[in-house]
């Protein structure tokens, strides 16, 4: 039986990730979550996803986990708990760095003694605020001039991430780097300032769809479902201190559109609106640059394939919203 920890596992990638590993035969999973921008009722969850013997959990932060329990043995660990998203980082500001460096380093220095091997998962923002296109991994890392609160996300980030790599290079640890691009699917809460899911709740509303800027901003969504089977493979086929992006360009689109697309496919009555998002989220908020992943790497070496359209995300996203909805535990509303 493998023991499995998963970290932010209540979370909107962390929970379909659960779904998708208990779907494997002879595996224990215990998730840590502290719930503090968890899109799910717990009960909910489980019930939904038939209240398995095999998942176990506590409602906990990851210093506490590490540094208060005895911790038991595991043999993988998939790291996902951060804080996320445009809006949501803002009220991390300052404390960024010091939180993910030092959650990173609790999981490491546990994996190391006790030789569990793990997945970190990233994001590409570590390619920086100055890079717009087609990334590969060789896709060199811009620090801009200015410093803002993405700029710490991102930092963060890769400083994590920077120290995982090397610890694998010079010591015994055993880790592997997942770079998330754009995600979207069930379970994504509008609260980090995420858009699918703010347009499906306003378009299911027949409220004003809010598109920010001039909505010609590009953005290539990955179905969270895919993510999740991406995050999975490079666990188990992934090579020592490498990382790779996972994020599918053939479902590249504007802002725009999107919100043309949840329009149409939710038979909204909904108008598009142009707002200023930092009316609403205040001068620190900024939008990311127009990076698209090139997952080539992933798709060679893990044999991923991303299955998801557009469509068929939104869908998703808005069959999970009106379930929640139905049963009174939708938790964040735009
Ligand atoms: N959503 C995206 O588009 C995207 C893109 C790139 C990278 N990522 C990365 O994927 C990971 C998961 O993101 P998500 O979108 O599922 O976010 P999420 O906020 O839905 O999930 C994170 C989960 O971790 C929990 N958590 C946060 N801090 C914690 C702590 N200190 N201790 C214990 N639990 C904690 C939260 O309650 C939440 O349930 C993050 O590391 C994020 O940086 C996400």
């Amino acid at each position: 039986m493998k023991k499995i920890l998963v970290t932010g596992g209540f979370g909107f990638i962390g929970s379909t990730l659960v779904e998708q590993l208990l779907e494997k035969s002879e595996v224990a999973i215990h998730v840590i979550d502290n719930m503090s921008t968890s899109p799910l009722e717990v009960p909910d969850y489980l019930e939904q996803i038939g209240s398995p013997a095999n998942l176990t959990y506590e409602l906990v932060t990851i210093e506490h986990f590490f540094t208060q329990n005895v911790v038991p043995h595991f043999d993988e660990i998939y790291h996902l708990a951060a804080p996320v998203g445009p809006a949501g980082v803002l009220q991390h500001a300052g404390n960024m760095v010091r939180d993910v460096v030092r959650d990173a380093y609790l999981i490491v220095d546990y994996c190391r003694a006790r030789g569990a091997k793990l997945l970190d998962v990233s994001t590409s923002e570590i390619y920086g605020g100055g890079q717009s296109g087609y990334c590969p991994e060789t896709t060199p890392k811009i620090v801009p001039a200015v410093t803002t609160v993405r700029l710490e996300y991102a930092i963060a980030k890769l400083a994590a991430e920077t120290a995982i790599i090397n610890m694998c290079r010079t010591r015994d640890l055993k880790a592997t780097i997942v770079r998330p691009f754009n995600v979207s699917g069930q379970r994504q809460s509008p609260k980090g300032g995420f858009v699918l899911p703010r347009f499906i709740q306003q378009a299911t509303a027949n409220q004003p769809i809010t598109v920010f800027g001039d909505g010609r901003a590009l953005r290539a969504f990955t179905n969270v479902k895919d993510m999740a089977s991406g995050i999975i493979l490079a666990m188990d086929h992934g090579a020592n201190g490498d990382a790779y992006n996972v994020g599918n360009p053939a479902n590249k689109t504007t802002i725009l559109d999107l919100a043309l697309r949840v329009k149409v496919a939710l038979q909204s009555k909904s108008e598009i609106r142009f707002v200023d998002p930092k009316k609403i989220y205040g001068e620190l908020y900024e939008e990311a640059n127009d990076k698209f992943p090139d997952a080539e790497k992933a798709k060679e070496e893990l044999g991923w394939q991303p299955k998801y359209t557009i469509e068929e995300t939104i869908i998703d996203a808005y069959n999970e919203f009106r379930r929640q909805a139905g049963r009174g535990t939708l938790k964040d509303r735009v």
